[in-house]
């Protein structure tokens, strides 16, 4: 199974981070890394973070090419949530995505102030509603016109 680690963006990787790009197709559906470091440069609540190979696992600060991803989430209120998600193109369909996932979610069933876990999705992204489906997320109360909201099938009490 895909391993991966979090890391945060420091000076080492922000270039590396900001190169990641999503395929050409995929462009309207997340925003660039570096409007991501922008804005959590200003609401401190934002925890961006670099989505390395598992193989990095315990080493020193290692070459570009091991960086494949980035995903950024915010806890507020009892909600962790995460806000943004990318693969690298050429990383893309190799289990990156999901096991990030996977750790992410540990992370945050981890932390005693989070009651909820959820995300959103735009409409047309279907793909991406089912890759979070797959992760055990359903529909969450929440109805907008632009974006589909889910939520961790989860409660805090639960392991
Ligand atoms: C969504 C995204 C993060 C998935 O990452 P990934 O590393 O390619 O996904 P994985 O390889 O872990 O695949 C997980 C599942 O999603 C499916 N999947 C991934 N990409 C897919 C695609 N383009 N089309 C159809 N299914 C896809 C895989 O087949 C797999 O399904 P399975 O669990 O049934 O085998 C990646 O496609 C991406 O960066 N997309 C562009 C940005 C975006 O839309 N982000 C989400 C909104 S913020």
């Amino acid at each position: 199974m895909r391993t991966v680690v979090l890391r945060e963006i420091t000076r080492d990787n922000f270039h590396a981070c900001i190169r990641l790009r999503v395929a050409e197709h995929q462009v309207d559906n997340v925003a660039d890394n570096v409007y991501s470091l922008a804005q959590a440069k200003v609401n401190p609540r934002l925890v961006p973070l670099a989505i390395y190979d598992g193989s990095v696992f315990g080493r020193e600060e290692q070459p570009d090419e091991k960086l494949v991803g980035f995903l950024m989430y915010q806890v507020m209120d009892g909600v962790g949530f995460i806000t943004r998600l990318m693969i690298g193109a050429e990383h893309q369909q190799k289990g990156y995505g999901r096991a990030a996932m996977v750790e992410l979610l540990r992370r945050l069933k981890m932390m005693p102030e989070i009651e909820f876990i959820g995300t959103s999705v735009t409409k047309e992204n279907d793909y991406v509603e089912k890759f979070y489906r797959g992760l055990g997320f359903v529909d969450a109360e929440k109805v907008d016109e632009r974006e589909v909201y889910l939520k961790l099938d989860w409660a805090p009490s639960a392991v």
